[in-house]
C-alpha cells in the first residue's frame, strides 16, 4: 500500500520547541521516503473561539514560515491550510454521524480545555477529535508523526475508521499508524517539569520559541528550574527529578544521543556546565531557524502564500478523489 504521512499545527502563534522536538523534526525525517502532507489546522484554531481576523491570517502565514524553516520542503510536501480543502469539515460531519457519544466522552482534551464550564463549551471543542480524524483519513494517510500528547486523539481516530470500515463493509480507510517517536515526546516546561511546554501557558519563560534570538534562548535557559542535586550516572537515579529528566532529554535529541550518554558526559557535575552545552547547542540549531522565520515573513510572504497555494491545490485534489469515492460508499 502507497505509505502517506500527515500531520498538522494549530495556527495560535510561533511554533515552540515541543512542537519540533516532538513533531516537526521528525516530519523533516519522513518527507525523504514519503508522500507528505503537512496541514496548518486554522479550523481547530477556532474551537477555543473566533479571534481576530488578520491575526488568523497571519498566523497561517507564520505557521507556515516555521514549517519551510525547520525544513519542511514545499517542493515536495504539501505545506497548506486545513480550511483551503473543504473536504476536511465534509468529512467530519459524515464520521461525526459514525461516532458515539460514548468515545467523545472519553477524551481527557474535551476535559482538560472545558475544565469546570462544560456546558459554555462549544460543539466544536468537544468535536476536535472528529475533524482532525478527518483530517487523516481524507488523505488516507497510514502514517502521522505526532508528540505523545496526541496518542488518545489518534486511538480514536482508528477507532472511527475502523467503523466507517465495518459499516460500508470495505477495508476503504487504512488505520493510520501513530508516530510517536525519538526521546523528546513530551517537552516539558521549563518552569515546571510536570507541565507541558505549551503555548497556552501563560509564562513565556516556560517555553522556547523558534523565533526567540540567541540571548533570550540563553536567559530562558539560566533560569529553567533545576533541583540542588548534582547530575547523576544513570537514569534510574533522576526518578523523581521531572525538570532535570526534561533537560537531559532535551539535550539527548538536539545532539542525537541517548540520555545516558549524556549523564556519561555530565555525572556528578551541577547543572552549570550543562546548561551552558544545552545553551550553546539550543543556539546552533534555533539561529538559522529563527533568521530564515524571519526572512520569510519579512521578505517573501509572496513566496509563502504560492506555497500554501500550490500546496492546497496538491492536498485539493487527492481529497476530491477520496470524497467522490466516499459519497458513493455511503450512497449520497
Ligand atoms: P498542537 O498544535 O497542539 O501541537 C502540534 C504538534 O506538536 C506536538 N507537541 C508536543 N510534542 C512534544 N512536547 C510538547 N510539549 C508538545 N506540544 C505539542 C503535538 O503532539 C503535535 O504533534 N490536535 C493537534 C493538531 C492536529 C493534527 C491533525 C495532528 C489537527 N489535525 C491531524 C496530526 C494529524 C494539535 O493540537 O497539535
Amino acid at each position: 500500500m502507497n505509505q502517506r504521512v500527515l500531520s498538522g499545527i494549530q495556527p495560535t502563534g510561533s511554533i515552540h520547541l515541543g512542537n519540533y522536538l516532538g513533531a516537526i523534526k521528525n516530519w523533516v525525517a519522513f518527507q525523504k521516503d514519503h508522500d507528505s502532507l503537512f496541514c496548518i489546522v486554522n479550523l481547530h484554531a477556532l474551537t477555543t473561539g473566533f479571534g481576530s481576523p488578520a491575526q488568523l491570517r497571519e498566523h497561517v502565514r507564520l505557521t507556515a514560515a516555521c514549517y519551510i524553516a525547520c525544513g519542511i520542503d514545499p517542493n515536495t510536501s504539501a505545506i497548506f491550510a486545513q480550511s483551503q480543502v473543504t473536504g476536511h469539515s465534509e468529512l467530519a460531519w459524515l464520521l461525526g454521524c459514525l461516532t458515539p457519544l460514548g468515545w467523545l466522552n472519553r477524551m481527557t482534551q474535551f476535559k482538560d480545555k472545558a475544565g469546570k464550564h462544560k456546558e459554555q463549551a462549544s460543539l466544536g471543542l468537544y468535536g476536535y477529535p472528529v475533524l482532525m480524524a478527518a483530517d487523516i483519513l481524507l488523505y488516507k494517510a497510514t502514517h502521522v508523526p505526532v508528540g505523545a500528547d496526541q496518542k488518545q486523539h489518534l486511538e480514536l481516530a482508528r477507532d472511527i475508521a475502523g467503523a466507517f470500515n465495518a459499516q460500508v463493509g470495505k477495508d476503504y480507510f487504512p488505520l493510520p499508524e501513530p508516530c510517536i517517536m525519538g526521546t523528546s515526546t513530551r517537552v516539558m516546561s521549563l518552569r515546571d517539569g510536570t507541565q507541558k511546554m505549551s503555548k497556552s501557558d501563560p509564562s513565556e519563560a516556560s517555553r522556547i520559541h523558534m523565533t526567540d534570538d540567541a540571548d533570550t534562548i540563553a536567559q530562558k535557559i539560566r533560569k529553567a528550574k533545576t533541583d540542588s542535586a548534582l547530575i547523576p550516572a544513570t537514569w534510574d537515579e533522576l526518578e523523581g527529578r521531572p525538570e532535570a529528566q526534561n533537560l537531559v532529554q532535551m539535550l539527548s535529541t538536539l545532539e542525537n544521543q541517548t540520555p545516558q550518554q549524556i549523564l556519561n558526559t555530565y555525572a556528578g557535575q551541577n547543572f552549570a556546565p550543562f546548561k551552558a552545552r544545552l545553551i550553546e547547542v539550543l543556539q546552533e540549531t534555533l539561529n538559522p531557524i529563527s533568521g530564515k522565520i524571519h526572512e520569510l515573513m519579512t521578505q517573501d510572504q509572496a513566496f509563502l502564500e504560492t506555497c500554501l497555494a500550490q500546496g492546497a491545490e496538491k492536498a485539493r485534489t487527492l481529497a476530491t478523489k477520496h470524497m467522490h469515492e466516499i459519497h458513493g460508499l455511503i450512497g449520497l
